[in-house]
């Protein structure tokens, strides 16, 4: 039970690793808004109260600073506080500096990391009266380039040295700030970036050879290492980067 007695929001939460982050952090005892522009997200609600738990489902786009404050406002509002913030909802679009329409851009770094900044700002008033812990979901592609995802690199390469700035920002109020950068998850997000591709099954075997540990990771696994940083296990641990990526940035 390490996260008993705490309120979290966790955002794409209706889908793969911010889904399995509520499960996980539910049946460890916290209470979960589980926010997202899909509505999917009920379902995993639904499945957190099934097994027990407490959980509130809140739609809405993180691209949008009303619909931020909106998710932070049910955590004090559903449960009196907040004391962990783990933003996982991210879009993607194929595109190089030359190819990418300016609106694909702008659409990525709204939702990707103008969303950091909306929920960073709303949740810090709350983090900081009893504590708390932001986990930002970044990626391995927020620590080294690849082709053709020049948008998405991006927003993840800012993310992660947004939460060190945050972490330096926020020691002092008792929020500590760390980015978790998994590698290619088994997830609806993995699968469509593979479609996407006009030969989508050996894009998926180039994905597989770039991880020394052959296989691609599970939303568990990525869920287990937030849980770590959202709990005070990791109390010490801020302004760090953890990656979670079968090796693919080792190699
Ligand atoms: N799956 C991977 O291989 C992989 C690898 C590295 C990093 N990541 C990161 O992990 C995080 C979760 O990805 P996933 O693989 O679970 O993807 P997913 O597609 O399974 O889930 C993402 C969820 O985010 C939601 N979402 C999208 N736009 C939103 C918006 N504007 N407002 C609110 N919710 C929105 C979607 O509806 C979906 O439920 C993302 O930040 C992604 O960049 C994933």
């Amino acid at each position: 039970m390490r996260m008993k007695g705490k309120t979290v929001l966790v955002t794409g939460a209706g889908s793969g690793i911010g889904r399995a982050v509520s499960l996980l952090f539910a049946a460890e005892g916290a209470s979960v808004v589980a926010a997202d522009v899909s509505e999917h997200v009920h379902a995993t609600a639904e499945r957190i109260a099934a097994s027990g738990g407490r959980a509130a489902a809140v739609i809405g786009d993180v691209g949008s600073r009303e619909s931020c404050l909106e998710m932070v406002e049910a955590a004090s509002e559903r449960y009196g506080g907040l004391q962990a913030l783990v933003h996982a909802a991210a879009i993607s679009r194929k595109g190089t500096v030359a190819t990418m329409k300016e609106e694909d851009w702008l659409d990525v770094q709204n939702v990707n990391l103008n969303s950091a900044f909306y929920l960073g700002q709303a949740a810090v008033p709350l983090l900081s009266v009893k504590g708390g812990a932001i986990v930002f979901i970044a990626s391995q592609l927020g620590l080294v380039g690849t082709r053709n995802s020049i948008a998405y690199t991006a927003a993840k390469g800012a993310i992660v040295n947004m939460a060190r700035s945050m972490a330096l920002d926020h020691a002092q109020d008792g929020i500590r700030v760390n980015s978790l950068c998994p590698g290619p998850v088994d997830t609806p997000f993995l699968h469509a970036s593979f479609m996407r591709e006009s030969d989508p099954e050996s894009a998926r075997a180039l994905s597989l050879g770039k991880i020394p540990i052959g296989r691609f990771g599970t939303p568990l696994e990525i869920a287990n290492a937030a849980l770590f940083l959202a709990s005070d296990e990791a109390s010490f641990v801020t302004g760090a980067t953890l990656t979670v990526d079968g090796g693919y940035t080792a190699l």
